[in-house]
């Protein structure tokens, strides 16, 4: 049994320079844990109410000193003080004080920081690494899968004005004995595609995730700047390496149909469909995430029973963490896969659930960071702990992509033997080598 004896919340920076909330937690055995919320640029309907100040005169509106609020005046009298065993238990306290189905009365940045830092201190209380104190809460326990790495290393849409339509070109390192070897090689490859950028004239610049951010003619120009990357860093595409695609559909949809401004193109989603698979056919892509617009049921359905076999469809804006969402989806076998994002859903308790849930139902799940992030490394525990053997955080550069994974390595020290990197069946995704 603990008992809390502090909540401590502080409106601090991200990544981008946004105003999020952080939260100390203090036990009445002396335990400290800390709790920080990402913030997403690219983000879905259906995600839980990140609540702003909307005023003008601070932080642009940006400001989040009214879910501080909450957290002071609701959240925290209802906690402090009283007997609990499990931080789902205040995860169920905040999600009944709330009462809405999206949290917007306290808000998903609230809940989630509390949550966060509610399991973090407990994990401290016990004297366990976070993603072993996790781990039984997937079924999960000695021995782990280290997830395998998805690096952004080309950034478009709307974290990178200026540059691709398609939001996130990643490499992801397969065939290496272990996390160490997925990390050199990503990184390797990272800084090769910043060499062939200078080589042509294009200005270093970084997006939000940390990748670069040229201004590109086309999206296929992307395809093969990242094909001779992989190739300069001295590695096979489609035998070692392989490509994923974050193309956040949903914000280059208007009026029914997809529009790709850099290459003046319109698709209807049928066409959208086909320009993928002659992608699929072409390059050793692994996964297609938000390949179609969040409400474009039919068009997922025609994806994945068209590329599913061996590519990852997987769902971020079309799931936004929830299991309800996620529910609708495999009834249709709408994708065979999902993005889990703990801040989309606002409780720690509610993404474990759809994770489980995901599992249960053989949809595969990728544990992913946000756009607007910050130092905190929770992402790469939950990774571990869930044993889904995905991670996407960002590119191999900026600190708040790269504490994630110098944690992932950490754990792969600390664990020796007892930890494996995920492997992938890839012998369908060579493209046309
Ligand atoms: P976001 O983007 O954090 O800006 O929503 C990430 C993603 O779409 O996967
Ligand atoms: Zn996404």
């Amino acid at each position: 049994m603990a008992k809390i004896s502090k909540i401590i919340p502080l409106e601090v920076l991200d990544s981008r320079g946004n105003p999020t909330i952080y939260v100390k937690t203090v036990l009445e055995d002396g335990s400290v844990g800390v709790g920080f919320v990402p913030s997403g640029a690219s983000t879905g309907k259906y995600e839980t109410v990140e609540l702003r100040d909307n005023d003008p005169k601070r932080f642009d509106g940006k400001g989040v000193l009214s879910a501080i609020k909450n957290i002071t005046d609701i959240i925290s009298p209802a906690i402090v003080g009283v007997e609990f065993e499990d931080f789902r238990q205040v995860d169920e306290k905040m999600i009944q004080l709330d009462g809405t189905p999206n949290k917007s009365k306290l808000g998903g940045n609230a809940t989630l920081a509390v949550s966060i830092s509610v399991a973090d201190v407990l994990a401290k209380s016990k004297k366990t690494e976070m993603f072993a104190y996790l781990a039984p809460y997937f079924g999960q326990s000695d021995s782990y899968t280290l997830p395998l790495p998805y690096f952004n290393i080309l950034n478009g849409g709307k974290h990178a004005v200026g540059s691709t339509d398609f939001q996130e070109f990643m490499v992801v390192p397969v065939k290496f004995p272990n996390f160490s070897g997925a990390y050199r090689a990503g990184t390797e490859i990272y800084h090769a595609l910043g060499k062939i950028l200078l080589e042509r004239n294009y200005q270093p610049l970084v997006g939000d995730e940390g990748g670069f951010a040229p201004s590109l003619f086309s999206n296929e120009q992307a395809m093969e700047l990242l094909m001779m990357a992989i190739k300069d860093a001295g590695y096979t595409a489609g035998e070692e390496v392989f490509i994923a695609l974050d193309p956040a559909a949903s914000r280059f949809f208007y009026q029914n149909v997809y529009q790709l401004h850099r290459e003046n193109r319109t698709f209807t989603g049928d066409e959208l469909i086909d320009f993928y698979k002659v992608w699929v056919e072409k390059y050793p892509i692994i996964s297609i995430e938000d390949g179609l617009d969040e409400d474009d049921w039919k068009n997922w359905q025609r994806l994945t029973a068209e590329i599913g076999s061996h590519v990852d469809t997987i769902g971020d804006d079309l799931y936004t963490t929830n299991k309800i969402r996620l529910q609708t989806g495999i009834a249709q076998h709408a994708s065979n896969a999902i993005l889990i994002k703990p801040n989309q859903i606002g409780t720690l308790s509610e993404a474990i659930e759809t994770i489980n849930f995901a599992k249960q139902n053989n949809i595969k799940y990728m544990i992913s960071h946000r756009s607007g992030e910050n130092e905190d490394t929770f992402i790469a525990d939950l990774a571990v702990a869930a044993g889904g053997g995905m991670i996407k955080s960002g590119a191999p550069c900026r600190s708040e992509r790269t504490s994630k994974y110098n944690r992932i390595k950490e754990i792969e020290a600390m664990l020796g033997d007892k930890a494996k990197l995920a492997t992938r069946d890839v012998s369908q995704n060579t493209g046309l080598q």
